[in-house]
């Protein structure tokens, strides 16, 4: 086979076999077929499109090109949760333990913030002591034990994606959806779970800008998920505006905690849990019918089973689940800031992917894989969209080491003279 022969079929508008996809694969993980080419396979790829078995074929051979994690050895059934990435997503710290409490056993690989995006491993070392590289056997172990374990994905897992996507990055075709799909999926489907929900963001802080392009990705996902052979649901959700109030990783960890605590829904983040959750339950069989799930999940919040979950977890991934509890044994910053409107008004528009950045530029976030995080940085908005502020009235707060962020953040804001309404947050659905 030669590289030259199937880029040149690929922009031509042809359709690559599973032989030479794999073969392609391989090639590139070994170093035999070069970057440049890859990009231009890429590229062609971007614009002329792949059909579903070539979307198939393309994230088995991803997932096989390193470890896959099998998890027979663990009891019951296995759900898994992926978001496509947001600002102020701490879904999971407040999903998986709801969902472990309905007795789903959740056996999650989570990433590292990057950028104007949070990480859920990030966010996890804001407990005093938390290990997220546990090993397999003690991960396996915990799973049985208490039904849930949140590690860092290791470097064996899926290295094909991992220089595919580098070199996406600096040739432009990030945004090719059969790209998207084979590399999402390829790092779940090796992850092993049995039902695999998807949040697929939507909205000027998303990757997906628009509606349209949201549930198309959302129909890739679930296609190549339910050709594998795992049970699939995607929910495509609001990203023009932060989830909830919080940006930051101890802040999250503080307001996911008020959720699980029932002390807060911190905006549509609850409602959000309950719907990917009662698609975890119900398509793993531990519930009748997403109703009976959203009523059962409520109920892991109202009873604290929920909370004594995160608990569990934390204390069996050596961290300290004091914090569960007592929140000011979390990392907190030396100053906090007020960002006080400059006018009257009603909140339009917050600029969620600037927000991120905010809590980024604080130290909260990576500009490079190698940077140092500061956990206690952030922001929390204090106004979101459709809100009434009068002039002086504080929008956010920045919490930091110095007062430094308050005009950026104040810019993250548009106001408006006539009341605004919100749009609906659930956007759509695919089962
Ligand atoms: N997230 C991924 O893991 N891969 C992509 O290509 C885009 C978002």
């Amino acid at each position: 086979m030669r590289m030259t022969d199937l880029i040149a079929k690929k922009r031509d508008g042809g359709r690559l076999t599973t032989e030479e996809i794999e073969w392609l694969i391989r090639g590139y993980v070994s170093g035999e077929v070069p970057d440049y080419q890859m990009s231009a396979l890429c590229m062609a790829i971007l614009f002329r499109g792949m059909d579903d078995t070539e979307v198939l074929d393309l994230t088995m051979s991803m997932m096989r090109s390193g470890e896959t994690l099998d998890l027979s050895p663990i009891r019951g059934v296995k759900t898994d949760k992926h978001s496509t990435g947001g600002v102020g997503d701490k879904t999971s710290l407040v999903l998986c333990p709801m969902v472990a409490a309905c007795g789903a056993k959740i056996a999650k690989m989570s990433g590292r913030g990057l950028g104007h995006t949070g990480g859920t491993i990030d966010k996890l070392e804001s407990f005093p002591g938390f290990v997220t590289g546990i090993s397999e056997e003690r991960f396996f172990e915990n799973v049985n034990r208490i039904g849930i374990a949140i590690a860092g994905q290791t470097a064996e897992v899926c290295p094909a994606d991992k220089k595919l996507y580098a070199l996406r990055d600096v040739t432009g075709t990030v945004p090719s959806i059969p790209l998207i799909v084979s590399s999402i999926m390829s790092k779940k489907l090796a992850a092993g779970a049995d039902v695999i929900v998807l949040d697929v963001k939507c909205g000027s802080g998303a990757f997906m800008k628009t509606p349209e392009q949201a549930r198309e990705l959302a129909e890739g996902l679930t296609r190549v998920g339910r050709l594998a052979g795992r049970k699939c649901a995607a929910v495509i959700t609001d990203m023009d505006e932060p989830l909830g109030f919080a940006v930051g990783n101890a802040l999250e960890v503080r307001e996911a905690i008020d959720v699980l605590a029932g002390r807060s829904e911190a905006g549509e983040l609850l409602e959000l849990c309950l719907t990917l959750g009662s698609f975890m339950l119900s398509l793993g069989g531990l519930a009748e019918n997403e109703d009976e799930a959203r009523a059962r999940l409520r109920a892991t919040i109202a009873d604290g089973s929920a909370l004594a979950k995160l608990a569990d977890m934390v204390e069996a991934q050596y961290g300290d689940a004091r914090a569960v509890y007592d929140t000011s044994l979390l990392p907190a910053a030396a100053c906090v800031v007020e960002v006080p409107a400059a006018s009257a008004g009603y909140v339009k528009h917050i600029e969620a992917e600037n927000v991120g950045l905010v809590s980024m530029h604080l130290g909260g976030g990576r500009a490079t894989k190698e940077s140092e995080i500061d956990l206690s940085v952030g922001v929390v908005l204090h106004k979101k969209v459709g809100d009434r502020v009068e002039a002086g009235e504080s929008l956010a707060s920045d919490a930091a080491k110095a007062a430094e962020a308050a005009e950026l953040l104040r810019r993250c804001y548009t106001l408006s003279g006539e009341p605004v309404a919100r749009e609906p947050f659930i956007k759509g659905v695919v089962r």
